[in-house]
């Protein structure tokens, strides 16, 4: 580490500095700062930081590193300032925060901080921060499909039942990958066999990720033109049209797979989006729905139907950044946050108790109960996947399965209960 001073006589060759009231309570930050720049960085307090974001030289920085922890409460106008001072100068921010309340994250970060890392850093944190301050984002991976698979049989569609209202269960990655299609697939199976005798409740599984959408590969059934030509044109649609659309698996579950090509996100409004929503409760008990995990113009109308809202995210800072930013957007829109289920997919085993302390501050710095967790299922999940079969059948031992036939499980009981106490 470099001195005050010397930050102040030769800033030359400084790539970055630390900025917080007292840098010895960031220890972490220190060392991770040591290890990615050596001696090229210097520290600062708040007052002198604001003294050196006056001086032209100050622009030669790279980044700040701003440090701030629960008692810095009455600082934040200043650290804002600082913010602004820092970006005048071209000069970017990254924000190190140690139980910083989300409101204050989210207002420093709209000031035009251009990441925020939880503070104890995560393994690796600093460094990848550092590295994502000049590499653009990522477009997300399409998924390869045959789409020359033979058809697969029609659903029949179970009769609507007049004032009936199925149970709405879309599952949404708060970060690419987390596993809403592996958990949408096997939680819209598990419903659909939950009964020991028959009659099963109907459980229709929609994949609305209209672009890359995997329920198809996932439980190995074509994309058709049908659900191309519904969505197209549900102002007309009547029972015969979404029947059409829809595609049996097993001769249990009906599936609305996303359509053949890739589609904008909003070829569908909100106002389509509720029409399907209503007929699809008209006709199934159980709706569960794989979201993209983009926020677009009809989540709002698919969050407004649903009871629970399951968010599956990983132990990881990606993981927390955007449920940073989906409660943030979420509550400047009046949208109801509470209905989000926080799932940890591939959660830390028992044993691991380093990982199970990095979840429980995962949940107490961002503010959000974990209702569940699954575990990491391995190679045979992936397999289960690729073979187009629900976990159900391809690997029943399978510990991801027992979780989700327990969710499943206790999602049917309450709605049981519910159902009991109406009559
Ligand atoms: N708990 C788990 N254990 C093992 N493998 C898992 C687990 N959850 C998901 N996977 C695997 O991770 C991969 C990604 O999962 P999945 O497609 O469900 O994620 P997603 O959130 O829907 O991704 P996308 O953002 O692409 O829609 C799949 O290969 C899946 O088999
Ligand atoms: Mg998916």
């Amino acid at each position: 580490m470099t001195s005050e001073a010397q930050v102040q006589d030769d800033p030359a060759p400084l790539v970055a500095c630390t900025v917080s009231r007292d840098v010895q309570n960031f220890d972490l930050l220190i060392e991770d700062m040591e290890t990615e720049l050596g001696e090229a960085w210097g520290d600062l307090s708040f007052a002198d930081a604001r003294q050196f974001f006056r001086q032209p030289e100050s622009g030669a920085l790279k980044f700040v590193a701003i440090a701030l922890d629960h008692d810095d409460g009455d600082h934040l106008a200043m650290v804002a300032d600082l913010i602004e001072a820092a970006k005048a100068q071209g000069v970017k921010v990254i924000l190190v925060a140690d139980e910083v309340s989300p409101m204050a994250l989210h207002q420093l970060l709209q000031l035009g901080a251009e990441d925020f890392i939880p503070y104890p850093l995560p393994e690796g944190a600093l460094r990848d921060a550092i590295a994502r301050l000049d590499t653009p984002r990522k477009a997300a991976a399409a998924d390869f499909v045959d789409m020359s698979a033979a058809p697969a049989p029609r659903a029949p569609l179970p009769a609507a039942q007049p004032g009936a209202h199925g149970i709405v269960l879309p599952v949404q990655s708060v970060s690419g990958g987390a596993g809403a299609t592996t958990i949408a697939v096997n939680l819209a199976w598990e419903l659909a066999g939950i009964e020991r005798k028959d009659p099963q409740p109907r459980v229709l599984l929609m994949d609305l990720d209209l672009q890359f959408g995997s329920v198809s590969t996932y439980l190995d059934l074509p994309r058709r033109e049908a659900v191309y030509e519904l969505l197209s044109s549900t102002d007309t649609m009547d029972d015969d049209a979404f029947r059409g659309a829809l595609m049996n698996f097993n001769d249990r579950l009906s599936v609305l797979t996303a359509p053949p090509d890739i589609l904008p996100l909003d070829f569908i409004e909100p106002e389509e989006v509720a029409r399907l929503l209503d007929r699809a409760r008209a006709h199934f008990d159980y709706v569960v729905i794989d979201m993209p995990t983009t926020l677009v113009n009809w989540t709002e109308t698919v969050l407004n139907a649903a009871d629970f809202y399951f968010a599956p995210f990983e132990l990881d800072l990606r993981s927390a950044q955007n449920i940073l930013r989906l409660r943030n957007a979420l509550r400047a829109e009046e949208l109801p946050f509470e209905k989000l289920r926080f799932l940890l997919n591939r959660a830390p085993k028992g044993m691991d108790l380093a990982a199970k302390g990095r979840t429980k501050r995962m949940a107490e710095t961002l503010e959000i109960a974990i209702d569940v967790q699954f575990p990491d299922g391995g190679r045979p999940v992936r397999d289960a996947c690729d073979q187009g079969l629900p976990l159900a059948i391809e690997a029943a031992k399978n510990p991801l399965r027992k979780e989700i036939q327990k969710l499943a499980a206790s999602i049917h009981a309450r709605q049981s209960d519910r159902l009991e106490a109406a009559e």
